[in-house]
């Protein structure tokens, strides 16, 4: 018999190429993709990068027209979608690879999506609302973070809301996700520390999320998140294990080649995971936090990650207590709280051996704006459905008040 709460769904981009030298692999991905004015989405400092030069001087030999949009920012605004849009109608091209940090990729998954079913960035903001598959879309990653390069969701900054808005959608997972370790070798170390302990916090998420057979209430045709099911935990708990072995090592020795794909596979692990199980109360406070001090979304997700497992832990002790295990603890001997416990202590060591910043107020947050954050953090619902305690606002404001 057809029973809804015990039938879970796992998608993911339509494909992966993983490994260094991948990244070669592109013109052959555009042909299979019937691409031929592909619109490059990405920004000056990649694109001054050696192998992104020699890159372009090859898809020029093969193309067309191969169109570059390198006007991209991080925590891009809107108008920077709206500005790869009109440079991608008035080039007429017909299919999109996003190059870069998740910044950039977002800004690719938006362009594809308006230039295929026209009107604005805004007018697919929200869940399911784009009607159907976009212009083909090549994701390569250039730090190890986001794992926007297979997820279904974009995000983009609303300057004059002070805040951070989504796309989620099922078309928005790129058709090819090119995964090529050596371009997140360039990588400034501070970029390295907060795009890292985001897949972190993406994996953690992803693992002590509510259970799928609890999230009943959840309307099946509003769900974006699933809530976490045996593969994202066995997906999620490996990421974690690597970011727990190759973060610190790749924030120390940025050479370290074993530590880059070490970490780039964490990063595809992690957003595999979490498109599917989801994020949940890290992410619903960080999108204003970030949205008012502009904040990098990995520093403030990485500061707020042990505040939040503080507070999740009496919901989820049994998955808190193996992700001490993943993060290489010795829990033996310890009780299943004890062995959570220790996870958090491991997180606070990873996220101060890779310098984040730990209180709120260093990123620059004002008192008085508690309460809008957790007022606006309350109102996600898609992610505070999915957080494994459930959190009154009051509880939001007390988490924010210990990690300011
Ligand atoms: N769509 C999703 O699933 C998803 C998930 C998590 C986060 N995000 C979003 O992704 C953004 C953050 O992305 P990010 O952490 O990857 O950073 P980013 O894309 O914002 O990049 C940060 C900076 O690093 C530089 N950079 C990137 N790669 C480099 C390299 N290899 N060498 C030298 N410099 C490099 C960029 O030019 C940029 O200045 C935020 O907007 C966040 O909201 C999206
Ligand atoms: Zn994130």
């Amino acid at each position: 018999m057809f029973q809804p709460n015990s039938i879970w769904q796992f998608a993911t981009a339509a494909n992966i190429r993983f490994g260094r030298g991948s990244l070669e692999l592109l013109p052959q991905e555009l042909q299979r993709l019937n691409v031929t004015r592909p619109l490059i989405v990405t920004d000056k400092t990649i694109a001054a990068l050696p192998p992104v030069v020699s890159l372009l001087q090859t898809l020029r030999k093969s193309f067309s027209a191969v169109v570059v949009f390198d006007g991209c920012v991080a925590e891009p605004p809107i108008e920077i979608a709206q500005a790869a849009i009109e440079l991608g109608l008035s080039e007429r091209i017909d299919g999109i690879v996003a190059l870069g940090g998740g910044s950039n990729l977002d800004i690719g998954k938006i362009a594809a999506t308006v230039l295929k079913h026209g009107g604005m960035p805004r007018d697919y903001f929200g869940f399911d609302v784009v009607p159907g598959p976009i212009l083909p879309l090549i994701a390569i990653p250039t730090t190890a973070g986001t794992g926007s390069e297979v997820s279904h969701s974009a995000v983009l900054t609303d300057v004059s809301a002070q805040s951070k808005v989504s796309t989620l959608s099922r078309w928005l997972r790129p058709n090819v996700a090119v995964v090529d370790p050596s371009l997140t070798d360039s990588c400034p170390s501070v970029v390295t520390a907060h795009s890292g302990i985001d897949a972190l916090v993406h994996a953690i998420e992803s693992v002590t999320n509510r259970d799928f057979s609890e999230m009943t209430g959840v309307d099946p045709q509003a769900k974006a998140y699933e809530g976490s099911y045996p593969l994202t935990r066995l997906i999620g708990g490996e990421a974690i294990r690597l970011v727990g072995q190759f973060l610190v090592r790749a924030y120390q020795n940025p050479k370290d080649r074993e530590a880059r794909d070490g970490m780039a596979l964490a990063a595809l692990l992690a957003g595999m995971a979490f498109s599917n199980s989801g994020v949940a109360l890290v992410h619903a406070l960080e999108y204003p936090i970030g949205g008012l001090t502009h904040c990098s979304h990995g520093e403030g997700n990485g500061l707020l990650l042990p505040h939040v497992m503080r507070f999740n832990l009496p919901s989820c002790v049994d998955s808190m207590s193996k992700v001490a295990g993943w993060l290489g603890c010795d829990t033996k001997g310890q009780t299943a709280v004890e062995a959570a416990e220790s996870a958090i202590a491991a997180v606070v060591q990873l996220q101060q051996a890779v310098s984040i910043r730990t209180r709120l107020s260093e990123l620059g947050l004002a008192r008085e704006q508690i309460p809008w954050v957790a007022s606006s953090a309350f109102q996600i619902k898609r992610l505070m459905d999915v957080n494994p305690r459930r959190a009154t606002e009051m509880d939001l404001v007390a988490i924010i008040e210990n990690a300011f």
